[in-house]
């Protein structure tokens, strides 16, 4: 899914305040858990939250999977100290528990359908320590606001991308295909610029506050809401029984 376009994943996501979107949820998990010991980032991409969440809690308290082999590979790169595991949200097994467990950014939306968010949700519920909170952030969470074209057009280093999604959402399944167009300035002066098409295909579910509710309860967790959450779109947490 994010193989072919893995190395510019962090390019299209510089403008990112990754270190306040990683402080937002330790603050907003840390009304529950007030001095987090371990935490694991499911859907951890290239590792942007994790190497803030390794600064604040040690590198040795800290793990994180993705399902794509490519930005496993980078964040592994970035952050040699850390645990990081190729793993499928909804049926890994990491043989730890931890006192904060993480999906950022709409990952859990990758669940696609009602039983994998299910088993997703109960996947991460099951590596909470006792008392230990998961903190999921949603994606779209009705038809109506996902965007039929999205366009974005960014500059970072020697990069120029442009990227254009078109979504169709289909009985709560949104499909986006993703083109990009990369354009890469030479490094020695005189050769020519390089340019790259790329496309991809995403499948994401459109998730109800209900089903994300739903699925925290079923996982046998207390539910909370925050509404702004890091990036304004609001925060599920589940608190795991003592
Ligand atoms: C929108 S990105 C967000 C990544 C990261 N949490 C962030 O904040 O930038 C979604 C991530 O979910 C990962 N993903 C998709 N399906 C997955 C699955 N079934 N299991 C684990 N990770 C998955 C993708 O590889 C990608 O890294």
């Amino acid at each position: 899914m994010f193989t072919a376009t893995a190395r510019y994943y962090d390019a299209l996501y510089a403008e990112r305040d990754f270190e306040g979107e990683a402080h937002a949820v330790l603050e907003l998990a840390g009304r529950h858990v007030p001095e987090p010991r371990s935490l694991l980032d499911a859907a951890c991409a290239t590792g942007g939250h994790l190497v803030h969440f390794a600064r604040r809690l040690g590198a040795g308290a800290v793990v994180g999977f993705d399902l794509d082999p490519a930005l496993v590979g980078l964040a592994q790169a970035k952050l040699p100290d850390v645990r990081i595991e190729r793993a499928d949200l909804a049926s890994f097994e990491l043989g730890r528990r931890f006192d904060v467990v993480t999906c950022l950014y709409g990952s859990i939306a990758y669940a696609v359908t009602p039983e994998r968010l299910r088993a997703a949700v109960g996947c991460l519920a099951r590596h909470l320590a006792p008392g230990g909170v998961l903190a999921l952030d949603p994606f779209w969470m009705r038809a109506e606001d996902v965007a039929p074209l999205n366009v974005r057009h960014v500059v970072r280093g020697r990069l120029q991308i442009a990227r254009l999604g078109r979504a169709v959402v289909r009985d709560g399944v949104a499909e986006l295909e993703i083109h990009y167009l990369v354009g890469e300035q030479p490094v020695e002066p005189g050769a020519p610029p390089r340019i790259e098409h790329l496309a991809e295909l995403h499948r994401c579910g459109v998730f109800s506050r209900a089903d994300h509710e739903d699925a925290l309860r079923a996982a046998g967790l207390e539910v909370h809401h925050e509404p702004r959450g890091p990036v304004g779109r609001g925060l599920f947490l589940g608190v795991a029984p003592r």
